[in-house]
Protein backbone atom coordinates (compact mmCIF):
# COMPACT_ATOMS: atom_id res chain seq x y z
CA UNK A 1 0.00 0.00 0.00
CA UNK A 2 1.14 3.55 -0.75
CA UNK A 3 0.56 6.87 0.84
CA UNK A 4 -0.16 9.56 -1.62
CA UNK A 5 0.97 13.63 -0.46
CA UNK A 6 -2.22 14.14 1.14
CA UNK A 7 -1.86 10.80 3.30
CA UNK A 8 -4.49 8.50 2.33
CA UNK A 9 -3.42 5.37 1.39
CA UNK A 10 -3.86 3.44 -2.01
CA UNK A 11 -4.04 -0.17 -2.69
CA UNK A 12 -4.44 0.76 -6.61
CA UNK A 13 -6.88 -2.03 -6.99
CA UNK A 14 -10.78 -1.32 -6.73
CA UNK A 15 -10.40 2.17 -6.82
CA UNK A 16 -13.18 4.62 -7.98
CA UNK A 17 -11.63 7.57 -10.06
CA UNK A 18 -12.14 10.32 -8.05
CA UNK A 19 -10.72 12.81 -9.73
CA UNK A 20 -12.59 15.89 -10.50
CA UNK A 21 -13.85 16.66 -13.97
CA UNK A 22 -14.17 20.19 -14.82
CA UNK A 23 -16.75 20.98 -17.70
CA UNK A 24 -15.76 23.45 -20.56
CA UNK A 25 -17.29 26.70 -20.44
CA UNK A 26 -17.81 29.16 -22.77
CA UNK A 27 -15.31 31.87 -23.50
CA UNK A 28 -12.75 29.29 -21.25
CA UNK A 29 -9.91 28.29 -23.39
CA UNK A 30 -9.63 24.33 -23.40
CA UNK A 31 -5.71 24.79 -22.07
CA UNK A 32 -7.09 26.33 -19.26
CA UNK A 33 -10.00 23.86 -18.45
CA UNK A 34 -6.96 21.45 -18.01
CA UNK A 35 -4.78 23.56 -16.10
CA UNK A 36 -8.01 23.88 -13.66
CA UNK A 37 -8.62 20.25 -13.77
CA UNK A 38 -4.54 19.67 -13.01
CA UNK A 39 -4.67 21.95 -10.18
CA UNK A 40 -8.07 20.72 -8.57
CA UNK A 41 -6.72 16.75 -8.73
CA UNK A 42 -2.99 17.92 -7.81
CA UNK A 43 -2.19 16.21 -4.46
CA UNK A 44 0.30 19.15 -3.51
CA UNK A 45 -1.90 21.54 -4.34
CA UNK A 46 -5.05 20.29 -1.92
CA UNK A 47 -2.23 19.83 1.05
CA UNK A 48 -0.73 23.40 0.71
CA UNK A 49 -4.80 24.47 1.39
CA UNK A 50 -4.69 22.02 4.32
CA UNK A 51 -1.71 23.14 5.59
CA UNK A 52 -1.59 26.88 5.24
CA UNK A 53 0.95 27.78 2.78
CA UNK A 54 0.35 29.89 -0.49
CA UNK A 55 1.50 27.11 -2.97
CA UNK A 56 2.47 24.03 -3.90
CA UNK A 57 6.28 25.54 -4.31
CA UNK A 58 6.40 25.11 -0.70
CA UNK A 59 6.79 21.34 -0.76
CA UNK A 60 9.93 22.12 -3.50
CA UNK A 61 12.21 23.70 -0.62
CA UNK A 62 10.54 21.60 2.44
CA UNK A 63 11.91 18.44 0.16
CA UNK A 64 14.93 20.41 -0.30
CA UNK A 65 15.53 21.36 3.03
CA UNK A 66 14.87 17.40 4.28
CA UNK A 67 17.39 16.61 2.42
CA UNK A 68 20.20 19.24 2.66
CA UNK A 69 19.32 20.40 5.37
CA UNK A 70 20.17 24.61 5.08
CA UNK A 71 17.59 26.33 7.00
CA UNK A 72 18.67 26.28 10.47
CA UNK A 73 17.61 27.76 13.61
CA UNK A 74 18.95 31.27 13.34
CA UNK A 75 19.92 31.48 9.38
CA UNK A 76 19.83 34.94 7.82
CA UNK A 77 18.30 33.90 4.58
CA UNK A 78 17.66 35.77 1.21
CA UNK A 79 14.69 34.63 -1.13
CA UNK A 80 14.61 35.82 -4.77
CA UNK A 81 11.51 35.93 -6.31
CA UNK A 82 9.52 34.46 -3.47
CA UNK A 83 5.86 35.36 -4.38
CA UNK A 84 3.37 34.27 -3.58
CA UNK A 85 5.35 33.33 -0.51
CA UNK A 86 5.20 29.65 0.39
CA UNK A 87 8.84 29.57 0.23
CA UNK A 88 9.33 32.51 2.77
CA UNK A 89 6.45 30.60 5.09
CA UNK A 90 8.68 27.51 5.13
CA UNK A 91 12.03 29.57 5.85
CA UNK A 92 10.09 31.52 8.79
CA UNK A 93 8.87 28.59 10.41
CA UNK A 94 12.19 26.25 10.09
CA UNK A 95 15.08 29.18 10.66
CA UNK A 96 13.16 30.12 14.00
CA UNK A 97 12.47 33.62 12.65
CA UNK A 98 9.38 34.37 14.48
CA UNK A 99 11.48 33.11 18.09
CA UNK A 100 8.93 30.74 18.39
CA UNK A 101 11.51 27.77 19.37
CA UNK A 102 12.45 29.13 22.86
CA UNK A 103 16.70 29.07 23.16
CA UNK A 104 17.16 28.65 19.62
CA UNK A 105 18.79 31.11 17.45
CA UNK A 106 16.53 33.33 15.89
CA UNK A 107 16.98 33.94 12.34
CA UNK A 108 16.03 36.26 9.36
CA UNK A 109 14.05 36.31 6.03
CA UNK A 110 14.00 38.65 3.35
CA UNK A 111 11.84 38.24 0.16
CA UNK A 112 12.12 40.22 -3.00
CA UNK A 113 9.58 39.96 -6.02
CA UNK A 114 8.58 41.70 -8.89
CA UNK A 115 5.18 41.08 -7.63
CA UNK A 116 3.59 42.98 -4.67
CA UNK A 117 3.79 39.92 -1.90
CA UNK A 118 0.94 40.10 0.91
CA UNK A 119 3.05 40.48 4.38
CA UNK A 120 4.01 36.94 6.01
CA UNK A 121 5.06 37.21 9.91
CA UNK A 122 8.56 37.23 10.37
CA UNK A 123 9.62 38.08 7.08
CA UNK A 124 10.80 41.53 5.39
CA UNK A 125 9.02 41.59 1.56
CA UNK A 126 9.74 43.76 -0.98
CA UNK A 127 8.79 44.12 -4.44
CA UNK A 128 11.81 44.66 -6.91
CA UNK A 129 12.65 43.90 -10.33
CA UNK A 130 16.03 41.99 -9.53
CA UNK A 131 17.08 42.55 -13.12
CA UNK A 132 16.88 46.35 -12.45
CA UNK A 133 20.13 48.17 -12.71
CA UNK A 134 21.17 48.24 -8.49
CA UNK A 135 18.65 45.75 -7.75
CA UNK A 136 21.41 43.96 -5.77
CA UNK A 137 22.95 47.22 -4.17
CA UNK A 138 19.05 47.40 -2.76
CA UNK A 139 19.02 44.23 -1.58
CA UNK A 140 22.10 44.08 0.25
CA UNK A 141 21.24 47.75 2.26
CA UNK A 142 18.11 45.72 3.37
CA UNK A 143 20.32 42.87 4.04
CA UNK A 144 22.44 44.79 6.42
CA UNK A 145 25.47 42.14 6.14
CA UNK A 146 26.02 38.97 5.22
CA UNK A 147 23.80 35.99 4.53
CA UNK A 148 23.72 32.06 5.34
CA UNK A 149 21.00 30.62 2.50
CA UNK A 150 20.84 32.68 -0.90
CA UNK A 151 17.70 30.89 -2.93
CA UNK A 152 16.08 31.96 -5.77
CA UNK A 153 12.76 30.10 -7.20
CA UNK A 154 12.73 33.30 -9.91
CA UNK A 155 10.91 32.71 -13.42
CA UNK A 156 9.95 34.93 -15.99
CA UNK A 157 6.48 33.87 -16.95
CA UNK A 158 6.18 31.40 -19.80
CA UNK A 159 6.76 32.47 -23.41
CA UNK A 160 5.82 29.23 -25.05
CA UNK A 161 9.48 28.75 -26.64
CA UNK A 162 11.49 26.44 -24.37
CA UNK A 163 14.93 27.59 -25.07
CA UNK A 164 13.88 31.36 -24.60
CA UNK A 165 12.43 29.86 -21.01
CA UNK A 166 15.47 28.17 -20.74
CA UNK A 167 18.04 31.23 -21.48
CA UNK A 168 15.91 33.80 -19.39
CA UNK A 169 15.73 31.54 -16.32
CA UNK A 170 19.58 31.04 -17.05
CA UNK A 171 19.53 34.78 -16.55
CA UNK A 172 17.92 35.13 -13.53
CA UNK A 173 20.12 32.26 -11.83
CA UNK A 174 22.99 33.75 -12.79
CA UNK A 175 22.02 36.90 -10.66
CA UNK A 176 21.26 35.01 -8.48
CA UNK A 177 24.27 33.60 -8.20
CA UNK A 178 26.64 36.71 -8.75
CA UNK A 179 24.30 38.23 -5.60
CA UNK A 180 25.07 35.26 -3.39
CA UNK A 181 28.58 35.59 -4.12
CA UNK A 182 28.70 38.85 -2.87
CA UNK A 183 26.75 38.31 0.20
CA UNK A 184 27.06 34.60 1.25
CA UNK A 185 29.39 33.79 4.64
CA UNK A 186 31.86 31.16 4.27
CA UNK A 187 30.16 28.20 4.05
CA UNK A 188 26.58 29.66 3.38
CA UNK A 189 24.28 27.78 0.33
CA UNK A 190 22.82 28.62 -3.05
CA UNK A 191 19.45 27.30 -4.01
CA UNK A 192 18.13 28.20 -7.23
CA UNK A 193 15.52 26.94 -9.77
CA UNK A 194 17.46 25.94 -13.51
CA UNK A 195 15.64 24.88 -16.56
CA UNK A 196 17.53 21.73 -18.11
CA UNK A 197 18.34 22.79 -21.40
CA UNK A 198 22.17 23.02 -21.96
CA UNK A 199 23.07 26.42 -20.94
CA UNK A 200 23.33 25.78 -17.25
CA UNK A 201 26.31 24.09 -17.73
CA UNK A 202 28.54 27.26 -17.70
CA UNK A 203 26.89 28.25 -14.34
CA UNK A 204 27.44 25.14 -12.99
CA UNK A 205 31.05 25.45 -13.95
CA UNK A 206 31.01 28.84 -12.02
CA UNK A 207 29.16 27.36 -8.74
CA UNK A 208 31.80 24.61 -8.30
CA UNK A 209 34.41 27.12 -8.28
CA UNK A 210 32.85 28.86 -5.49
CA UNK A 211 31.24 26.00 -3.74
CA UNK A 212 32.18 22.53 -1.85
CA UNK A 213 29.16 20.70 -2.98
CA UNK A 214 26.94 21.65 -5.99
CA UNK A 215 24.05 18.99 -7.14
CA UNK A 216 20.96 19.08 -9.25
CA UNK A 217 17.91 17.55 -7.91
CA UNK A 218 14.52 17.55 -9.11
CA UNK A 219 12.74 16.80 -5.67
CA UNK A 220 9.58 14.63 -5.78
CA UNK A 221 6.93 17.57 -5.38
CA UNK A 222 8.21 18.98 -9.20
CA UNK A 223 5.67 18.35 -11.93
CA UNK A 224 7.75 15.39 -13.83
CA UNK A 225 6.57 16.80 -17.03
CA UNK A 226 8.70 19.85 -16.76
CA UNK A 227 12.17 20.45 -17.25
CA UNK A 228 12.72 22.33 -13.77
CA UNK A 229 15.33 21.67 -11.43
CA UNK A 230 17.46 22.52 -8.70
CA UNK A 231 20.87 23.34 -8.22
CA UNK A 232 21.90 23.35 -4.68
CA UNK A 233 25.64 24.70 -3.90
CA UNK A 234 27.00 24.40 -0.41
CA UNK A 235 30.36 25.48 1.48
CA UNK A 236 30.67 28.33 -0.28
CA UNK A 237 34.50 29.30 -0.35
CA UNK A 238 34.20 32.73 0.56
CA UNK A 239 35.85 33.99 -2.79
CA UNK A 240 34.12 36.64 -4.38
CA UNK A 241 34.09 37.72 -7.95
CA UNK A 242 36.96 34.99 -8.55
CA UNK A 243 39.62 36.59 -11.36
CA UNK A 244 37.97 36.06 -14.61
CA UNK A 245 34.91 36.01 -13.64
CA UNK A 246 32.16 38.58 -14.55
CA UNK A 247 29.26 39.34 -13.50
CA UNK A 248 26.39 39.26 -16.17
CA UNK A 249 24.71 41.85 -17.21
CA UNK A 250 21.46 42.74 -16.93
CA UNK A 251 18.96 41.73 -19.99
C1 LIG B 1 7.56 30.19 -9.29
S1 LIG B 1 7.29 31.78 -8.68
C2 LIG B 1 7.99 31.72 -7.09
C3 LIG B 1 7.17 30.95 -6.08
C4 LIG B 1 7.69 31.12 -4.67
N1 LIG B 1 8.94 30.41 -4.48
C5 LIG B 1 6.70 30.63 -3.66
O1 LIG B 1 7.00 29.69 -2.93
O2 LIG B 1 5.62 31.20 -3.57
C6 LIG B 1 8.45 32.72 -9.57
C7 LIG B 1 8.50 34.17 -9.16
O3 LIG B 1 9.64 34.79 -9.77
C8 LIG B 1 9.31 36.16 -9.89
N2 LIG B 1 10.25 36.85 -10.78
C9 LIG B 1 10.47 36.61 -12.10
N3 LIG B 1 11.36 37.49 -12.60
C10 LIG B 1 11.74 38.28 -11.56
C11 LIG B 1 12.62 39.39 -11.45
N4 LIG B 1 13.29 39.85 -12.51
N5 LIG B 1 12.78 39.97 -10.25
C12 LIG B 1 12.07 39.51 -9.16
N6 LIG B 1 11.22 38.47 -9.22
C13 LIG B 1 11.04 37.87 -10.40
C14 LIG B 1 7.90 36.13 -10.43
O4 LIG B 1 7.24 37.37 -10.24
C15 LIG B 1 7.29 34.98 -9.61
O5 LIG B 1 6.57 35.45 -8.53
Amino acid sequence: MTKTPTGKNTSGRGQRDLRVRVKTAKGRKLSSTLWLERQLNDPYVIRAKKEGYRGRAAYKILELDEKFHFLVNGARVVDLGCAPGGWCQVAVKRVNALGEKSGKKIGTVLGVDLQEIAPIAGADLHQLDFLEDGADEKVKGWLGGRADVVMSDMAAAASGNQQVDHLRIITLCEHAAYFAFDVLEEGGTFVAKVLAGGAEQGLMGVLKKNFEKVVNVKPPSSRKDSSEKFVVAQGFRGKRHEEGLQAPDAE
